[in-house]
């Protein structure tokens, strides 16, 4: 594994997130939206976006298989599902990253069959790059180069989900 690069210091990431909850207040203003966190990537994010909504809303979590190490296997499945009806609720799933869309695709899918009133997304980083799905991102945090990343709830192979800012991996010569 190569060294850490910081790619989004801390301070980046809060005032992009007091941006996105000004936006997100007053689209979900007296709507009490539902927020899907996806694990385990945007808990941290989730966490801080919360907060700075400041305004009623409920959480959520659901669970995707996949993602073996730098790779995605491309097979999605919802291995720990929504635990509440989301007919007509106005649900937004909140996103760490958006690679491939895969994982988005397959969710969306699956969301929608539940009749929810509206369904949108929010997610922090986008790797347009790599997409091998079109997917419609709502609320988005920053669009990033094609780096594998980690921090701030990105983990590789479980590891660095701590690192307060967001990093990049040098990938090693050879
Ligand atoms: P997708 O299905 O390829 O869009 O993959 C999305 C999921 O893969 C994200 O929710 C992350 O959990 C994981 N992922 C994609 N790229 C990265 C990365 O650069 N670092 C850490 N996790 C990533
Ligand atoms: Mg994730």
């Amino acid at each position: 594994m190569g060294s850490l690069g910081v790619l989004l210091s801390q301070g980046q990431i809060k005032s992009k997130i007091a941006e996105l909850a000004q936006t997100l207040r007053e689209d979900y203003q007296d709507k009490n939206p539902l927020l899907i966190g996806i694990l385990k990537g945007s808990f941290i994010f989730l966490s801080d976006l919360v907060r700075a909504l400041d305004m009623p809303l409920e959480v959520e979590f659901v669970r995707l298989s996949s993602y073996v190490g730098w790779e995605s296997s491309g097979l999605v499945e919802v291995v720990q599902d929504v635990q509440t009806p989301l007919k007509n609720r106005h649900v937004l799933v909140v996103e760490d990253i958006i690679d491939t869309g895969l994982s988005l695709d397959i969710l969306l899918k699956h969301l929608h069959r539940k009749s929810p009133a509206s369904l949108k997304v929010c997610a922090l980083l986008d790797k347009p790059s790599r997409r091998k799905l079109p997917v419609s991102i709502d609320y988005l945090g920053f669009i990033i180069p094609d780096e594998f990343v980690v921090g701030y709830g990105l983990d590789c192979e479980e590891k660095f989900r701590w690192l307060p800012n967001i990093c990049y991996i040098e990938k090693e010569d050879g």
